[in-house]
């Protein structure tokens, strides 16, 4: 694809102009020197987007804005700034709980990310309600931060870990759903879209059946939130755990989603200020939720960004969004097979823009670093999934992480990039 369009077909199902987009995210422009005198200059071409995503202007802004006239500590102080602090903090929250089709904002706990979400859920739910010999049901493709905070959590409390498998395709084993739950399994734990293989589970029928086995369910949904719609309330999720820095917003800021019932039975994860609501030298009372899990000064300014990055998200429109990464993921996945030699793993009918390959026998860290030298980005190494790499047999691969700003173009350059790897390598290849 030559010029820098769309392909007909794509431009009535897409809904805005990712071209135009790419204007607002000054990283984009970022070009590197190469060559023995550093006589070539690459354009980037960002492809790591399951790791972290680019940040618009208006993300940019908002931080700048924040710290130049609206710095203050939040719920705390009688002046002015601190009532412009505490507005754009609560705002934030109640902009994400929207976002996401909480109920209330009283559902959504500010945290640094998905994976500090699931850690507050295995300490402040899972030590309360967990007894020795109790069973957390997890599925084989989870990231490793739906995975550590079961095993601390079990080790401690004498838990078993039991797990949903994988197919060669990438996804989940369920034909026999039913046959997971047992008479002790007290959790689900699941990923809504895998940051390997790309699968998005089936949440919705998933839920179904572990509430039929009154189980609840938390949702890892750090890459799931970022590139589609989604609602809470629609999925019937227990716990949902997202990150701000996949979606646009800045690092450090994140959050969880927990039915009110569940926050209001959890005791505190973190002690400190603002979580409390009245203090002894002995003892101390509780402030509502969702203060009870803010102890402490929040990352403020990251929620100032993060309302930001939703706000700019749905200006462009979560549904957008999906059409257009599913018709650049299908074009991708088409135009990766004429490289040659080129294993993909996850076939998933039902996948998001993320890519996991390999290409000949050429190590993923070595493919990586070739094509950084032609200013493309993408991952390479075990994806923070190491029991998933056992499974596969192989120690890591290349992947490949789109997000609406990747262009066909920049598709293109990476396939053209692997092609001269090709001849490179040639028979090693
Ligand atoms: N979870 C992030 C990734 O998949 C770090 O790259």
């Amino acid at each position: 694809m030559s010029e820098a369009h769309l392909p007909e077909k794509w431009e009535s199902a897409v809904g805005f102009d990712p071209y135009r987009v790419r204007d607002d995210f000054p990283i984009l422009k970022e070009t590197f020197r190469r060559g023995k005198r550093g006589e070539l200059i690459v354009p980037l071409v960002y492809l790591d987007n399951a790791a972290t995503t680019q940040k618009p202007r208006q993300v940019i802004q908002a931080l700048v804005d924040y710290y130049e006239h609206a710095n203050a500590n939040v719920h705390r102080a009688i002046h002015t700034l601190g009532d412009r602090a505490t507005e754009l903090y609560e705002e934030s929250r109640r902009k994400l709980a929207r976002f996401i089709g909480a109920a209330s904002e009283r559902e959504i706990v500010f945290t640094r990310g998905t994976t500090e979400a699931i850690n507050l859920v295995a300490a402040a739910w899972g030590r309360k309600f967990l007894k020795p010999g109790d069973e957390i049901l997890l599925t084989e493709m989870e990231h490793h931060s739906n995975l550590i905070p079961w095993q601390l959590l079990a080790k401690e409390k004498q838990l078993t870990l039991r797990f949903i498998p994988f197919a060669e395709d990438g996804t989940l084993v369920l034909d026999n759903l039913e046959d997971y739950f047992t008479p002790r399994t007290r959790l689900l734990a699941i990923t809504h879209m895998s940051n390997v293989f790309g699968t998005i589970n089936p949440i919705q029928q998933i839920v179904a059946v572990a509430h039929q086995h009154d189980v609840p369910v938390l949702v890892d949904g750090a890459q799931s939130v970022p590139h589609m719609p989604v609602n809470v309330q629609e999925l019937d999720c227990d716990f949902f755990a997202l990150s701000g820095h996949k979606m646009c917003g800045p690092t450090g800021i994140g959050a969880l989603y927990a039915k009110e019932k569940w926050l209001e039975a959890m005791d505190p994860y973190h002690g400190g200020g603002e979580m409390i609501r009245s203090v002894w030298l002995d003892r101390a009372t509780w402030n509502d939720i969702p203060y009870k899990f803010e102890a402490g000064t929040p990352n403020i300014a990251g929620a100032v960004g993060l309302a930001a990055a939703v706000d700019y998200l749905s200006h462009i429109g979560m549904e957008n969004i999906a059409r257009y990464e599913k018709l650049l993921t299908q074009y991708a996945l088409e135009q990766l097979q004429t490289v040659g030699n080129v294993r993909i793993f996850g076939q998933a009918p039902e996948r998001g823009g993320v890519i996991s390959f390999y290409v000949g026998n050429i190590h993923p860290h070595d493919v990586a670093q070739f094509l950084d030298a032609d200013g493309i980005a993408i991952r390479a190494g075990h994806h923070c999934a190491q029991p998933i790499m056992r499974k596969l047999g192989i120690p890591a691969t290349s992947r490949a992480s789109f997000y609406f700003y990747n262009t066909p173009q920049e598709v293109d350059r990476l396939v053209q990039s692997l092609i001269k790897m090709k001849e490179f390598f040639g028979d090693g290849f």
